[in-house]
């Protein structure tokens, strides 16, 4: 196929976690592990994605796939026609296991919409942050994910009558996290499911001190984590659906470790005081068996990133995890 005139982009999009314990559909993190894809315009209209990694098999590769849809909802909310994209992506942040796929992958969209719209040579616009939020929040539901997805670091993140706002945070030095994925999945409509319409008084009093207190455990006083991840609102309701998870977290919680369910599940987050803490919670995870990946990983604080590249330009890492 013929790429004289095409423009394209480079997308990076970091996975992330959400609730971290007592910040249900609020606060979330963005985690230094995700997904790298490439959009190159073409003459014909409709889109291919070619997929490695995660996902490579498995999900569509037409214009129904995510990212293309949520590229299209941007250029539809503006009124503009979406060119022809051709779409390479390296997937590595796993589906179903409560680090952020969805919401990622329609990050990914959106931002290949903001930077073909931004590189567009007859009428280029410059998409808001505010505006991100708000065509990813459309899309997703709701924006603990997407957020932290967009803009990196410790965010949260709330809905005003304007719209979804977020405010960004730097994470202390010392906070590590370290996920635990399993092999099954979960599905978050499901664990949304198991929610009950209404929380006792003292409960929604519980949750409200331990998540101010995590934004404080979490910028300045790591050694507070352990008590400031304690829920009441989700993680009770949904271990039905996830019961190798809530014995695991209890495992862990029982050694002193701030361990908490990863979004809507089933991958555990442990926000641990120290780099080395995270060993001795993997150690753990281990010996209590059932087949948990342990990753390592850093906070991440740049958010996804979008560069234009000439149009055969190449994944920096295609193929490899
Ligand atoms: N806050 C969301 C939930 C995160 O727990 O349902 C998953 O999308």
């Amino acid at each position: 196929m013929s790429r004289s005139g095409s423009r394209a982009v480079r997308v990076h999009v970091p996975a992330t976690s959400a609730n971290l314990g007592p910040g249900f559909d609020t606060l979330g993190l963005a985690l230094a592990y995700g997904d790298e894809l490439i959009a190159v315009t073409r003459e014909e209209t409709g889109a291919t994605v070619r997929i490695t990694g995660v996902g490579e098999g498995a999900v569509p590769t037409d214009a129904s796939n995510l990212v293309v849809r949520s590229a299209a909802h941007v250029y539809a909310r503006l009124g503009r026609a979406m060119p022809g994209i051709d779409i390479e992506a390296h997937n590595r942040i796993p589906h179903g296991r409560g680090m952020g796929s969805s919401g990622s992958a329609i990050v990914a969209g959106v931002m290949i919409a903001a930077g073909l719209l931004e590189s567009d040579p007859e009428f280029p616009i410059a998409l808001s942050e505010d505006d991100l939020l708000g065509y990813a929040t459309e899309l997703e539901g709701h924006p603990d994910n997407v957020a932290p997805a967009l803009f990196g670091g410790l965010t949260i993140a709330w809905t005003a009558p304007t719209g979804p706002r977020f405010k960004r945070l730097l994470v202390h030095r010392g906070v590590s996290p370290l996920v635990l994925v399993p092999e099954f999945e979960v599905s978050t409509a499901h664990a949304r499911s198991l929610q009950p319409a209404h929380v006792p008084y003292e409960d929604a009093v519980f949750n409200l001190s331990r998540s101010s207190l995590l934004i404080a455990a979490l910028t300045q006083s790591p050694e507070l984590l352990f008590e400031a991840t304690e829920d009441r609102l989700h993680q009770n309701y949904r271990a039905e659906a996830m019961p190798q998870t809530r014995d695991l977290v209890a495992v862990l919680r029982d050694a002193g470790h701030a361990a908490v369910v990863s979004g809507a599940g089933p991958s555990i987050m442990v926000l641990a005081g120290d780099p080395a803490e995270r060993l001795a919670a993997a150690d753990l995870a281990a010996a209590h068996g059932g087949d948990w990946t342990p990753l390592i990983l850093a906070v991440d604080i740049l958010g996804a990133t979008v560069e234009a590249v000439p149009a055969d330009a190449t994944l920096s890492s295609p193929g490899t995890e």
